[in-house]
């Protein structure tokens, strides 16, 4: 005898029989009342249950869940529910007042999909009856993503070095930030700051995808030793959420400046009677390099009757260094070189042409006595 099959969710059941007695004939009237035993367990409207759940939700907030059946009455059929242990929700049971028939689940815990993008759990719904039957279904629970976190760079700051004069386009660095929320909300756009100087945007350009900072144009040390690049990762989340680096970039000197000499001032001609140590000339030179780059020696060409004296850092005079005879040399080709000490090193030169003036030195002379 199946009561459930019999009489479904009633209370009562029974089978009504009449008996039959012939000679003399009599009618019994037999009531055969069917008693629910724990046959069946609690049934739930599917294994497996999926919820969607942002994780921006508040505490306290409540999912609702479909209960569980059982065919059976009375205490057979009184279910009481117990969710599998876990930090994130407590089970909010229908109370004992049948109106309110709410099972569900309220979250205790702030959802984060950053550590726990998916929640499993176990729901057990356990019967009344001696002994007990239960029912179970699995929450699957998939934590949606909020953009709730900042692209953050691994630095704040980066220092690269870069040599002047390096081709056009040269990667300068490439930046990369992370976000842990997924899709739009983990996607970043790099680019500059607003408050970034004019001559900063001018030499450089960012990769808005990649992050790459490229150089656009060239750098000279000379215009600028080095450059403050501010950098902004934006993520595509609704509401935006940004991160912040510096790039410093110092420019490294190369020797490419070429000494410069200047006469200061020419004395000339010169008699051929000046005391040795005459000033000629007054020469500086100068290099806009820097370093042993711009450090700046002056030679002289031989074979001439004259020297270099450095009176002063890069400053030098042409001063005469032997004595001079015009009827013997009139004039002389004196070349100066000026030569940095880069490597290669640069130099210039500057020809100055030295008449020597006559005297009158000479007595008149007969060709034979
Ligand atoms: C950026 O960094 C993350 C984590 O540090 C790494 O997984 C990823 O491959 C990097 N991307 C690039 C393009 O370097
Ligand atoms: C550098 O290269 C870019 C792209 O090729 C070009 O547009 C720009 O004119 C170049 N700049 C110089 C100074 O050559």
């Amino acid at each position: 005898i199946d009561r459930e099959e019999l009489c479904g969710r009633s209370l009562e059941c029974s089978i009504h029989l009449e008996v039959i007695v012939e000679r003399p004939l009599q009618i019994f009237h037999v009531e055969v009342e069917v008693k629910d035993i724990n046959d069946n367990p609690p049934v739930f409207p599917g294994t497996q249950k999926n919820l969607f759940m942002a994780e921006s939700r508040p505490l306290d907030s409540l999912f609702p869940l479909e209960g569980a059946s059982d065919a059976d009455i009375g205490a057979n059929a009184v279910l009481t529910y117990r969710l599998s242990p876990n930090e994130y929700f407590s089970l909010e049971k229908p109370s004992d007042d049948e109106r309110i028939k709410r099972l569900g689940l309220v979250l205790r815990k702030p959802l984060d999909r950053e550590e726990a993008p998916e929640i499993f759990l176990v729901l057990t719904a356990t019967d009344g009856g001696k002994p007990e039957l239960t029912g179970t279904v699995q929450l699957l629970i998939t934590v949606l993503d909020a953009n709730d976190n900042a692209p953050t760079f691994d630095r704040t700051l980066y220092t690269v070095k870069l040599p002047e004069n390096v081709p056009n386009g040269t990667l300068v660095i490439k930046l990369n930030a992370s976000d842990l929320d997924e899709g739009s909300n983990g996607d970043i756009i790099y680019s500059f700051s607003t408050d970034i100087l004019p001559n900063v945007k001018s030499k450089f350009h960012i990769d808005p995808v990649t992050g790459e900072i490229m150089l656009k144009g060239y750098i000279d040390f000379e215009e600028s030793k080095s450059y403050e690049i501010f950098v902004e990762g934006i993520d595509k989340g609704q509401l935006p959420l940004s991160g912040h680096c510096t790039v410093m970039v110092e420019v490294e000197d190369t020797n490419d400046n070429v000494p410069i000499m200047e006469f200061k001032s020419l004395s000339l001609p010169i008699r051929e009677d000046a005391p040795l140590g005459t000033v000629i000339a007054l020469i500086s030179v100068s290099d806009l390099d820097s370093g042993v780059n711009g450090q700046v020696t002056c030679t002289l060409s031989p074979h001439v009757p004259f020297k270099l004296v450095s009176t002063f850092k890069n400053y030098y005079s042409l001063v005469l260094d032997s004595t001079l005879d015009r009827e013997s040399v009139s004039h002389y080709a004196v070349v100066v070189t000026a030569r940095d000490r880069g490597s290669p090193s640069l130099s210039a030169t500057a020809k100055v042409s030295v008449e020597v003036a006559d005297v009158n030195d000479n007595a008149p002379a007969f060709a034979q006595p």
